[in-house]
């Protein structure tokens, strides 16, 4: 393991190196005024919008919204770790990378990563000895090249298979890896045992996890996966995209669908563009990630009661990475179907003009809102505006959202009221969070030292990462608690594409005269006063609540409340 990367390093190799040569090295950029012009290398254009700015040192892209610095340029282009990017700028200069002693450490994982190519190699080569499971395999309609193309392997019976197959890695490394389990008794042992493994490879190939399958009398579920390790987050990874970017030069559209075995039978079959997510709901890192590939997402769904919920659930964590030419669209697959089914049923064309049928993510939204309402009458139709208002406000702004607004106003005949009087034509200019002076400040000091958070007491974290409404300063805190090892650029990075983005870059180019001391104490102090105004703003609306209707429960809540309060009156923060 490594020390960490100081940020004053990483501040100092973005002053060094100019963005415009970083860029320049990797698309044909032309100069328009002061800034540089290109086709955006992330998404699908015929005409320029990425602009960068020599003066700013950033990038920009006009078309999908993504931006950054020439770190976070490196990592989105090269397909870099951040540690991998800061290296390879600090290469360019013919610096040192340097590490901070005692300070958190990030990892070098590259062990891990080792280890789990080996453990992928045992398995594949124990389906060779594996007749069973082979025999499962073909009788699930599998070719011999399909199953070499994903990697699928077989972890044989036995309870210390992977400690034998490698024999020279550390227990705790291989505990680590997920490869192992341990019961509460202590006793270690195999994790995946008697199940047909599925590699999981990230987008550069590296295997990162497995899922594994029973199959004939094995017992368990019948899905067991990696458990979350340092190199493995279920809710970010997705299963068949490396295969997928490997088979197609070209990415049109990507369909997610549910299963590893849809994706296999659909590879099998000539389509192969499918991902699943891997049993996990399909999150805004999930979408993020899709786009970068590709412009064009179809959801594929079983039309039962959970794939409906699993739809809803990724159109709502879609909404804050549509922005300009991105489309998204469900499909639901007919009762007891599956893609896997479906494709060997009825081949390859009837899946596809399935696909083609999906309808766009505006249609879904205001079919399913709308349900039960009738635009006939006008408490319905109000109705509908305040249901359909929380969703379009998370879109950024763009051709989406004003054809979300519009289609809104035909509906009900409901001019959205979204920041003031905003008319609907006019609505690309609204910002759904407003920040207070108190916030954008905090904001700035974060996002140009991220360090800082680290710098609160335990006790203050704690309460403010407990708060549950707030604004874009809580959600950095709260990306920030998650990961500490964040630093400027990756804290950007994470929400390019978002409708707050612009808001984040401005405040994070603000000038600041302060000395580092001063700023560490500044934002101590500021954030005492932001918890106690949140608690403040909270006890009022339970208040305006009890006098709207008094229940005992919430005469408790505001109680506890109150003797909070009264408990950090000593820090002279709070007014109630
Ligand atoms: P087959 O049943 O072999 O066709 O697999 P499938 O991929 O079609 O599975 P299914 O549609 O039942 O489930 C979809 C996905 O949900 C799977 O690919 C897994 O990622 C996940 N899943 C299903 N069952 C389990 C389980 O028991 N445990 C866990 N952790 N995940 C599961
Ligand atoms: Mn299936």
């Amino acid at each position: 393991m490594a020390g960490r990367i100081p940020q004053s390093f990483i501040n100092d190799l973005l002053a060094r190196v100019d963005i415009v040569d970083v860029i320049n090295a990797r698309l044909t950029l032309k100069k328009a005024g002061k800034n540089y012009q290109a086709l955006c290398p992330f998404h699908d254009e015929k005409t320029p919008s990425f602009s960068v700015s020599p003066d700013k040192q950033f990038y920009h892209c006009f078309g999908c919204g993504e931006s950054g610095t020439a770190l976070t340029f490196l990592m989105e282009h090269d397909h870099l770790e951040f540690v991998e990017a800061v290296e390879n700028m600090a290469g360019l200069v013919g610096l040192e990378v340097p590490r901070e002693e005692g300070a958190p450490r990030v990892r070098d994982n590259s062990n891990l990563y080792e280890l789990l190519a080996r453990a992928a190699k045992h398995f594949r080569q124990s389906l060779k000895t594996a007749p069973q499971a082979v025999g499962y395999l073909k009788s699930r309609g599998l070719t011999g090249e399909i199953a070499r193309n994903f990697g699928i392997g077989y972890a044989p019976e036995g309870w210390d298979g992977i400690t034998r197959a490698l024999a020279d890695v550390s227990e705790n490394l291989l505990l680590e890896a997920g490869l192992l389990t341990s019961n509460d008794k202590g006793r270690v042992y195999d994790r995946f045992r008697e199940r047909i493994m599925f590699p999981i490879r990230d987008t550069r190939g590296r295997v990162i996890g497995f899922g594994g399958r029973i199959f004939g009398d094995g017992s368990g579920p019948k899905y067991l996966n990696s458990p979350e390790t340092p190199v493995f987050h279920k809710g970010r990874e997705l299963y068949g995209l490396f295969e997928a970017r490997r088979a197609l030069r070209h990415i049109d559209r990507l369909v997610v669908v549910e299963g590893y075995m849809d994706v296999a039978a659909l590879a099998q079959e000539g389509i192969a563009n499918a991902v699943a997510t891997l049993g996990t709901a399909s999150t805004q890192d999930h979408f993020h990630k899709l786009f970068r590939h590709t412009q064009e997402v179809v959801c594929c769904f079983d039309g039962d009661s959970a794939g409906r919920k699993a739809a809803w659930r990724a159109l709502e964590n879609a909404l804050p990475t549509l922005t300009e030419g991105r489309q998204l669209k469900f499909v639901f697959l007919p009762d007891g179907e599956d893609p896997d089914t479906l494709v060997r049923a009825r081949g390859r064309p009837a899946f596809i003009s399935l696909v083609d049928e999906a309808r766009p993510a505006i249609e879904y939204l205001f079919e399913r809102l709308g349900d039960g309402l009738s635009m006939q009458n006008l408490d319905d139709q109000a109705r509908l505006a305040s249901l359909a208002m929380p969703y379009i406000d998370r879109v950024p702004g763009g051709i989406l959202k004003d054809l979300m607004l519009n289609r809104l106003q035909l509906l009900t005949g409901f001019i959205p009221n979204t920041a003031g009087a905003t008319p609907v034509s006019r609505s690309r200019n609204t910002s759904p969070n407003r920040l207070s002076p108190l916030s954008k400040r905090l904001l700035t000091y974060l996002l140009k030292n991220p360090g800082l958070y680290q710098a609160l007491p335990p006790d203050r974290r704690r309460e403010i990462t407990a708060l549950e409404e707030g604004d874009l300063f809580l959600d950095v805190v709260k990306y920030l608690d998650e990961n500490p090892e964040a630093d400027s650029a990756l804290l950007l990075g994470r929400w390019s594409g978002d409708a707050a983005h612009g808001e984040l870059v401005a405040l994070f180019e603000r000038r600041l005269d302060l000395t580092d001391g001063a700023m560490t104490a500044e934002f101590v102090e500021g954030v005492a006063r932001y918890v106690a105004g949140a608690n403040s703003a909270r006890r009022r609306r339970l208040l305006a609540e009890i006098r709207e209707q008094p229940s005992t429960e919430k005469l408790k809540r505001f109680w506890k409340l109150k003797q909070l309060s009264n408990k950090n009156q000593g820090r002279g923060d709070d007014r109630g």
